[in-house]
């Protein structure tokens, strides 16, 4: 029996008649049902199903979550729409860098018109743009057609407060601080049939100077490691081959469970799993990345080589200014711990130009690691002030001129690096997970390796999910061109 079914089938025997009740998830059960008896009313109504989209911004993390909102509006009775004229809209919002802000604001203003030509539209704003106290103001102020506006805490809740929607008529507003809550079992809407993302802990205690997720996402938690297999069993069930473990710093994994755990020691357990193919996992925090982990990625069958390791900056002023409590020295005997331990593992990893009081001299030790480490890829950001963080507050912000050729100059010798360090599995036979039907030519698949780099080779459709051997036949920069073999 599916994951869902057998969740749908709880959900079905709730009983309306009695008060809602006070545990999780029977509570959100009991507002999944009841929601449902008002959306199938309207529906028939209508006369046509109604549709949602859910549209999300940001990080894995966001993904997944989108993925759970996905699945409650599921088995309330919506099905999926193509865009954002649909019958319930929500916005999954970021706020880890100021320019997800605007574009929220833009979407926005855009479903106003749509809202008007139809009276049963209900839009929705919720993630971590929304823990932000002047972004709720704003849209009070300004954006009073937004139905429901709530945080990153209590998504788990979306059926309860579709319900309070439509008994109060009003706008609901629900955001909370923190929590301690973590709710297990509810539904979720997989992306993919073969991959999915699993949470393994919420939010962040290391409060990086720059950073704003901390604020938004709360205090580090972890989910006890018998719902994380319990899950992961049942996805295997039910079709998947590859995990992605979720964290903000999966590395202090299990610190605060009732009987602690380590990460190493977490992904043993999964590794046992039968069924499953591949784990991967993100984000590591190189100050928290112990031999034991190094030790037990070598030994897995199962454990992707792929490391996602953000160094943000090379410069030991600037990382320690940045709070990432290590240095540059630190970080690359790591990497070659890391490199002797498991040759052929690819390093990707996450850079910030333009920190407050970057010097030019600061910069160069950055151009300078990222020499010397020849990164798989790396995802460069321009540092973004994010008010309420302590760096927010620093004197000496950098001129956009000066973060801009920086900026390029670093991308240039990223790129240049990531073409060269691809192009060594050239010729190679490796395999590959294949999971999509290519956007731009359809006779050609795509698979993705272990080390995450992605392959097109003739194919068809009924290869997805599969694990399959592909030669690289070619390298086009930053992917390859290949034949199944
Ligand atoms: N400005 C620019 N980049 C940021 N990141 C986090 N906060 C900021 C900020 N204020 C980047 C970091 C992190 C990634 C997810 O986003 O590099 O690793
Ligand atoms: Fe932000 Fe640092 Fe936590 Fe990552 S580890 S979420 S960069 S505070």
């Amino acid at each position: 029996m599916s994951y869902n079914k057998e969740l749908h089938d709880k959900i079905e025997n709730i009983d309306l008649n009695s008060e809602a009740p006070i545990e999780e998830p029977q509570r959100q059960y009991y507002y999944i049902k009841k929601a449902k008896s008002y959306i199938t009313a309207l529906s028939q109504k209508l006369g046509r199903p109604l549709t949602h989209k859910v549209v999300n911004f940001g990080c894995q993390m966001n993904a997944r979550d989108a993925e759970k909102l996905e699945g409650i509006l599921e088995e309330i009775g919506y099905v999926k729409g193509e865009d954002e004229d649909s019958d319930f809209v929500i916005f999954n919002t970021c706020t880890v860098r100021e320019n997800a802000n605007t574009k929220v604001y833009g979407r926005l203003g855009r479903l106003k018109p749509l809202k008007k030509k139809n009276s049963n539209m209900m839009i929705g704003l919720c993630g971590c743009m929304m823990q932000e106290e002047n972004v709720v103001e704003k849209l009070r102020q300004s954006y009073s057609y937004v139905d429901l506006i709530f945080g990153t805490h209590n998504v788990y809740k979306l059926a309860e407060l579709i319900v309070n929607r439509l008994e109060s008529k009003s706008s609901v507003i629900d955001i909370w601080e923190d929590t301690n809550n973590i709710v297990e079992d509810l539904p979720s809407e997989r992306k993919y049939s073969f991959k999915s993302g699993v949470n393994i802990m919420f939010g962040c205690n290391n409060f990086c100077s720059y950073c704003i997720v901390p604020y938004v996402r709360g205090r580090e938690r972890s989910r006890k490691s018998k719902d994380i297999i319990k899950e992961i069993q049942a996805l295997v069930a039910d079709g998947v081959v590859e995990v992605m473990l979720l964290g903000q710093n999966v590395n202090s994994y299990g610190k605060n469970l009732e009987e602690p755990m380590s990460f190493a020691q977490l992904l043993q357990e999964i590794e046992k799993i039968d069924g499953l193919k591949r784990i991967r996992f993100m984000t590591s925090h190189p100050k928290d990345l112990s031999d034991e982990l190094i030790a037990v990625m070598k030994n897995s069958k199962k454990i992707c080589k792929h490391l996602h390791l953000p160094v943000q900056a090379g410069s030991n002023q600037i990382l320690k200014k940045m709070n990432r409590k290590y240095t540059k020295e630190g970080y690359l005997e790591l990497v070659s711990k890391l490199k002797a331990a498991i040759p052929d593992l690819s390093l990707t990893t996450d850079i910030i130009v333009g920190f407050p009081e970057e010097t030019e001299e600061d910069f160069e030790e950055t151009m300078d690691i990222v020499k010397k480490v020849r990164y798989d890829s790396a995802f460069t950001f321009i540092y973004s002030k994010r008010t309420g963080t302590p760096a927010a507050a620093l004197p000496d912000q950098v001129s956009q001129d000066v973060v801009k050729n920086r900026f390029d100059r670093l991308l240039k010798e990223v790129q240049k690096i990531s073409a060269e360090v691809t192009k060594i599995h050239e010729g190679k036979v490796m395999e590959v997970l294949v999971e999509d039907v290519n956007q731009q030519d359809p006779t050609l698949m795509t698979g993705r390796l272990s080390n995450n780099l992605l392959v097109h080779f003739k194919g068809n459709q009924d290869l997805i999910g599969e694990l399959i051997n592909v030669k690289l036949t070619e390298c086009k920069g930053f992917y390859y061109a290949g034949e199944i073999v």
